[in-house]
This record gives structure tokens, C-alpha cells and sequence, in this order.
């Protein structure tokens, strides 16, 4: 594990737009992308580098983390709107080749498997851009989700519901379930790249890369993968 401590989080966003543009430069890039707010610096100097510089998203496509269960593709907080807004509408990336686990689907309990298995189909993520919880958690992977866990339904609890109650009117309208890419699925992308700003994460940090390997901090599973780059700021850093 590579963990690279940039000064500030607007240059820990230029270090992560250069991992991610040099796979989309080499050729067709499968991009895992993640939402939270730790990435939008990143997604925002990628689409100033296709503006600016010609950065071309033609051949790549994407894959998404996960979705709230329930909400409609169209409402504005679903991952897939968010995502839309956020960076695919920026840059050239055609959004038919931007795939996000269908959180409406009537067989729910298949939507799984099938995501999984589009990812396959596709060869898999190249670079798979994840941020962190503060109790850990990558995607939508709470504490206690099993290591080599798929893409399956989840019960967010209630600091998560919390936590994301700033992007809805209350805390009730944040969906109770949601579908994620399970940590197995996650760890076979074959390069992971960790964002993280600010001390209220430097606590996860430090359990995710030095910690024990343990369910009860989900993004300790990075331990286990050959190929994982954490870009983080120097107060995310302050408990390494
Ligand atoms: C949500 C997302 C995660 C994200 C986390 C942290 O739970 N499902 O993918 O890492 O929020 O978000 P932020 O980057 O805003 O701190």
C-alpha cells in the first residue's frame, strides 16, 4: 500500500486526477467511481483537464459503488444522478457506458449478482476511486460486512442515515436500504485509490491502513490487495 500525504485536498485532487488520467490516456479505462464528497475535487480537475487539455473520455466507461434501494434513477440524491451532475456531464464520457446498480429493480435480491457479473463482463475496473466513512466503511460496506462480501442489499445505520441527511429535506427521507459493491467485488478492481480529507477521517485512516484486518473496519480490507494508492491530506495523515 502507497499512501501518498499532499499538503492540502486541493492537490490530494490534482495527485488523484493524474492516477486517473493515466488510464484513461493508456486506453478503454474502466473506472470505478465513487460519490461522497471526498471525490468531487477530483471529477471537477478531471472535467477542467478534458475542457482544457482534451482529456478524452470516448473509450472509457464506468461502474458505480452503489445506489440507494428505492430512490428513482431521476430523483436528484440518487448515486446515479449524482454522478451524472457531478462528473459524467462534464466530460465525454457516454453516459450508456456509465452503469450503477438499478436500486428500483423489482428482483432486488438478484440485482446483485447480475451488477456483478456486468462488471465481469465488462473485464473488470481498472481503478476503482473509493472514500471512507468515518466508522470505515467503503461504499456502502458498514462495519460488520463480511470481507469477501458481493454486491448485495444493505441496512445503512443510523450515523450513516444521519450522516447523509444534509442532502435530502430530512432524515427521514434517507433511504433505509441501500445495494453495494460488496468488499470482494470491490477488492478486484486492480487498482485502488483511497481519497480522505480532513481529522474527522484521520481516526478511519490510520484503523484502515495499520489497524488489524477486521469486518469491524471495512476498508481494512485494502491490506489484503496487491495494488492500493491512498491520496490523503496532512490532517487525514495526523493519526498514521
Ligand atoms: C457515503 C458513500 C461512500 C463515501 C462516504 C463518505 O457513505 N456511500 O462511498 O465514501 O459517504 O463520504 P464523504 O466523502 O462525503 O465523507
Amino acid at each position: 500500500m502507497e499512501i501518498v500525504i499532499r499538503p492540502t485536498p486541493s492537490e490530494v485532487s490534482t495527485t488523484v486526477a493524474d492516477i486517473v488520467e493515466r488510464y484513461v490516456r493508456r486506453g478503454p479505462a474502466t473506472l470505478g467511481l465513487a460519490t461522497g464528497s471526498s471525490p468531487l475535487g477530483s471529477y471537477r480537475e478531471l472535467a477542467r483537464r478534458h475542457r482544457e487539455s482534451g482529456l478524452d473520455f470516448t473509450d472509457a466507461r464506468a461502474f458505480l459503488l452503489d445506489e440507494y434501494v428505492g430512490l428513482p434513477k431521476s430523483h436528484d440524491q440518487s448515486y446515479f444522478s449524482v454522478i451524472r451532475s457531478e462528473f459524467v456531464d462534464h466530460v465525454n464520457l457516454d453516459p450508456e457506458r456509465v452503469l450503477s446498480p438499478n436500486g428500483e429493480s423489482p428482483t432486488i435480491a438478484e440485482e446483485g449478482a447480475r451488477y456483478d457479473a456486468a462488471i465481469a463482463e465488462a473485464g473488470g475496473v481498472d481503478v476503482q476511486l473509493l472514500g471512507i466513512g468515518t466508522d470505515g466503511h467503503i461504499g456502502f460496506n458498514e462495519p460488520g460486512s463480511a470481507l469477501t462480501s458481493r454486491t448485495r442489499v444493505k441496512t445503512l445505520t443510523e450515523q450513516t442515515r444521519l450522516d447523509n441527511a444534509r442532502f435530502f429535506d430530512s432524515v427521514d427521507d434517507v433511504p433505509h436500504h441501500v445495494l453495494t459493491q460488496g468488499l470482494g467485488t470491490i477488492s478486484e478492481a486492480r487498482h485502488l485509490v483511497m481519497i480522505a480529507f480532513g481529522k474527522g477521517k484521520a481516526e478511519a485512516i490510520a484503523a484502515a491502513a495499520e489497524g488489524p484486518l477486521a469486518a469491524f473496519c471495512p476498508a481494512s480490507v485494502m491490506q489484503l490487495h496487491p495494488h492500493v494508492t491512498v491520496v490523503i491530506d496532512e490532517a487525514a495523515a495526523s493519526k498514521l
